[in-house]
């Protein structure tokens, strides 16, 4: 298992950055309209303790890029986009993450306009094509984007997410009607030649569905570990603006996501950077 994030390292995403402008989905969000380029390169203060412990392993010259798909609504795919991007932002020095709000319903820029933080960045997605959006990203200094999709399969905004992916995360909660509906979103990113993981989220702790469902992941294969248990504090702290990781920071919820974070970030280590055309990734069992 990974080292526990310290007191002051999580803190770091916690930045109180003063009265901001209110975002707009389909506007280009404030890093890149009011805001300065300055106020851009600022990132989260470094975590004293995280010194020398916590470099990350990315180029400033690459964007690596995970898109949240699921075929079914209400999985989790916006609250695990938040959690990630936090847990990734507070994990590593000088690691520059932005999310991107694919969905029209826009209820990541709801969370992030909530923020009093600016990080994880909220980047615009909606003014070009993802590809242009992503270069854009790179030439920002970003070096992870991770993209909130909409529920549904096969749209074009799908296809394009899964398309620039290096990794797809399926959030899925532990139902049988739940676990039905991934496979769709595997087989997309199977198709597309692109690493993919299941993530069960809203297990019950100790629950015998949860367990089967488990058992099913990894039968399917590429279940990522471990599961996100369904807890009330996950769901406040999302209301807030915030992720249990920053209101909550020693309970076993935000251990659990930055675990899975952790386990992202391992994967992702191994990916490479440039997104390929077709490869035998997926379905790998972690
Ligand atoms: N692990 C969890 N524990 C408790 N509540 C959770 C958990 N994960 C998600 N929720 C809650 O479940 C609801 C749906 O989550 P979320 O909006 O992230 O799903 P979604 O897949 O993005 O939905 P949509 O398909 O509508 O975009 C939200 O109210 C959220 O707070
Ligand atoms: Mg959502």
């Amino acid at each position: 298992m990974e080292e526990p994030l310290s007191p002051q390292c999580r803190m770091t995403a916690h930045i109180r950055s003063g009265p901001r402008p209110r975002h707009t989905q389909g506007q280009t969000p404030p890093h890149r309209s009011a805001r300065s380029r300055e106020q851009v390169n600022v990132g989260p203060r470094v975590c004293p303790s995280a010194r020398g412990q916590h470099a990350h392993p990315f180029r400033r010259t690459s964007v690596k890029t995970i898109a949240l798909a699921a075929a079914k609504g209400g999985v989790g795919k916006t609250t695990l986009a938040a959690a990630l991007a936090t847990a990734a932002t507070m994990s590593c020095r000088g690691f520059r993450v932005c999310i991107a709000d694919l969905d029209p319903q826009g209820s990541l820029t709801e969370w992030w306009n909530d923020r009093e933080s600016t990080h994880p960045q909220l980047v615009s997605s909606a003014d070009r094509p993802l590809a242009q959006e992503l270069r854009a990203w790179r030439a920002d200094g970003f070096h992870l984007a991770i993209l909130d999709c909409p529920p549904g399969y096969a749209n074009a905004i799908h296809k394009e997410a899964i398309a620039l992916s290096n990794l797809v995360l399926v959030p899925t909660g532990p139902g049988p009607l739940d676990l039905h509906a991934v496979a769709s979103t595997a087989q997309m990113a199977e198709g597309a030649g692109k690493p993919f993981r299941y993530v069960l989220n809203r297990a019950v702790c100790r629950s015998r569905i949860a367990g089967r469902a488990v058992e099913e992941l990894r039968s399917r294969g590429g279940l990522l570990w471990p599961p996100v248990h369904n807890r009330v504090q996950i769901s406040a702290a999302m209301a807030a603006g915030l992720t249990v990781l920053e209101t909550k920071p020693d309970s076993v919820a935000a251990k659990e996501l930055s675990d899975l974070w952790q386990a992202v970030r391992r994967l992702i280590d191994g990916i490479p950077e440039q997104p390929r055309a077709r490869s035998t990734g997926g379905g790998r069992r972690s």
